[in-house]
């Protein structure tokens, strides 16, 4: 038995709730300690817990094991240990944890003040929730179909509470898997697309709830065999856990998997930038921004821009990161420069830049994150963007070019112009799309979807180039919709590739999963961009293949073959962002004009700054007609 078995059942009552976010340090010490980047690090060293007094004085699993040797088990003990002893007097009637810890910290910052039902009146809201919202946020008139309907039920049904607040949704909640695996958990990524589906029908409660909860969770201590990750990393999920106390009392501990328990040991680099455009989306659509503006919540967006923008031996400005680490998280040849990281971090460099208040101790990120937003948006424009005309170049390259005007700055060999890519390869040069990655000697033409389509949302891409992606996705409809949106990459890995690429994954085979599988949470993502770029009826023309089937197959995780005909072979049913993509899809179609609350507009001095750098390096004249120019290719 280890730890997590221990932590017993999930249906006893607490009696109190407790955050294990002991290890949260202040904004005022944080800020000190940003320029020489030391943490307090509780786990630092590798000693036996018998040596904490603290982890001494408290039950704990008799069998739990010394830290280090069994990183998961012992955190659990040890994090319940602490978390008891600071929350003592924390109660779920009245939960102060959170305001506690910023007490504790000496931060003066508004408290957690979240709207609480009564019993009675929270009972009616679920009933009449539906008829409630219709009048107040633009539903009106606007019928409800059935798969809408019980998509709402079943969405509702998979909220998880901690301390009887609404926190998050849970990825998957079939009542007939008994095996749930880590599905029973509330996913970061998984969660906006609820988040979403929750804001847009004016619920602003467990969204709010959701970035308070995970930005105490983001200061952990957490360590794979002795070594920490760096401060400032989201987790990639959490489970409310319900720990038995002495005299049949029990408690609810938020316990955060950070990668150290996930298949792989994955760090969710996607998690902060996740939080980050999650936190812009609720100021803009719920109009309160004193969440973004509170000190703490100002500290965790600092925390993870600084984790992103560390310097390091990077020669590009895009975020180097492991295979995995993001929305595909097992192994799939997509470590290194992948478009699905770059698009978020785009997406969440803006967002910050929205958000972050301007003064003295804010003013250098600030300048960072501007110069580079810049430098990342011309470099995908420029060596991420492939149509015909670049394909016919790159086949065309010369190889092994020593200076620095080289055509072939990546020393591209032409042999990886694969068969595939130039049948597949539209003729219509309003066409084209963003490679899924970019390394020395090495382009992955594969077409990724999520990457693809947050690049139109975020006008990381141009105008001319978000409108060309999307006439590429018309006209490759039957591989990329077929009978199911959307394919998460096109095409397949298969035979030996499938074999060294994936490591012999059997759960990553051609056209299932992450391999060239169809996912329908990709479907709100693809309405965004659509309704943004004035084409709306291509995303109905998705939903309404969806919606045919959605319901009736059980809201499945991912369909698998060629077209998306079958359900997949591993696929959880009652997935959470199946339906809560669905249903925010439907919505950004009856009420088009929210989307704007989601989307960014080309930033032309972003543009500008890029353009004048290169000037200063005799490469580009420096003007706002320059940038403008730049807009166009
Ligand atoms: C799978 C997906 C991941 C998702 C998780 C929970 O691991 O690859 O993207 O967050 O399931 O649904």
């Amino acid at each position: 038995m280890n730890a997590i078995t221990f932590l017993g059942n999930s249906t006893m009552r607490p009696s109190r709730c407790i955050l294990r976010a002991f290890t949260r340090i202040s904004p005022s010490q944080y800020m000190r300690d940003t320029t020489v980047r030391s943490y307090p690090s509780r786990f630092s060293s590798c000693g036996n817990q018998s040596n904490n007094p603290i982890s001494n004085r408290i039950s704990k699993p008799t069998n739990a094991v010394p830290f280090c040797t069994d990183s998961r088990s012992s955190v659990t003990a040890q994090v319940v240990s602490e978390a008891r002893n600071l929350s003592a007097s924390t109660t779920c009637a009245n939960d102060t944890t959170l305001d506690q810890i910023y007490t504790k910290n000496d931060v003066n910052v508004k408290p957690l003040a979240v709207k609480r039902l009564n019993g009675d009146e929270k009972d009616e809201e679920m009933i009449n929730g539906d008829d409630k919202s219709v009048n107040g946020d633009g539903f009106e008139g606007a019928k409800n179909n059935e798969a809408e309907e019980e998509a709402w039920r079943l969405l509702r049904e998979s909220v998880v509470t901690y301390c009887d607040s609404p926190v998050g949704t849970m990825a998957a909640k079939d009542p007939t898997d008994i095996t749930p695996s880590n599905y029973d958990q509330v996913f970061v990524r998984d969660f906006v697309p609820s988040a979403l589906a929750f804001l847009l029908k004016g619920e602003g409660e467990i969204v709010r709830n959701f970035l308070l909860h995970t930005l105490q969770l983001q200061s952990w201590e957490k360590t794979v065999d002795c070594y920490s990750p760096g401060q400032g990393l989201m987790p990639a999920s959490f489970k409310v856990r319900t720990l038995p106390l002495e005299e049949d009392k029990f408690e609810e501990v938020l316990d955060p998997d950070f990668g150290e328990a996930a298949i792989g040991r994955v760090a969710p680099v996607d998690s902060g930038l996740w939080w980050i455009i999650l936190l812009r989306a609720y100021g803009k659509i719920t109009g309160d921004y004193s969440l973004q503006e509170r000190i703490d919540v100002q500290t965790g967006i600092k925390m993870i821009a600084n984790l992103c923008l560390a310097d390091g031996f990077d020669m590009f400005p895009t975020l180097l990161v492991t295979d995995g680490s993001c929305m595909i998280d097992r192994r799939m040849g997509i470590h290194g420069h992948p478009l699905e990281i770059q698009a978020l971090f785009y997406s969440a460099l803006r967002s910050s830049r929205e958000m972050l208040t301007v003064n003295d101790s804010s003013k250098n990120i600030i300048k960072t994150i501007g110069n580079r937003l810049s430098a990342l948006s011309f470099h995908i424009r420029e060596n991420y963007w492939v149509d015909k005309s670049k394909i016919n170049e790159i086949y065309r390259y010369k190889t092994e070019e020593y200076s620095m005007d080289a055509t072939n700055k990546f020393n591209i060999y032409p042999e990886q112009v694969s068969p595939w890519l130039m049948d597949w390869v539209p003729e219509s040069p309003d066409t084209g799309f963003l490679i899924g990655n970019l390394q020395p000697a090495h382009m992955d033409f594969r077409f990724f979807t999520l990457g693809n389509l947050w690049s139109i949302i975020s006008s990381l891409t141009t105008p001319k180039q978000n409108q060309a992606i999307l006439n590429l996705m018309e006209e490759k409809w039957d591989d990329l919709v077929g009978h199911m949106p959307l394919k998460i990459c096109f095409p397949a890995l298969e035979s030996s590739e499938w074999h060294i690429i994936t490591g012999s994954d059997p759960k990553n085979t051609p056209w299932s999963y992450h391999n060239g599988g169809s996912w329908p949470t990709l479907l709100w993502q693809f309405t965004l961009a659509c309704i943004k770029m004035g084409r709306p009826e291509l995303a109905e023309r998705a939903v309404n293949l969806a919606e045919k089937r959605l319901q009736a197959d059980r809201w499945p995780e991912y369909y698998d073959t060629r077209h998306g005909k079958f359900i997949g072979k591993q696929s959880r049913l009652y997935q959470t962002w199946t339906m809560a993509g669905f249903l925010t899809s439907k919505h950004l179609l009856q009420n088009p004009e929210i989307a704007s609350s989601l989307f960014w507009g080309e930033d032309f001095e972003l543009l500008e700054t890029c353009v004048c750098v290169l000037t200063k390096s005799g490469r580009k004249k420096c003007s706002r007609a320059a940038a403008k120019s730049q807009i166009l290719i």
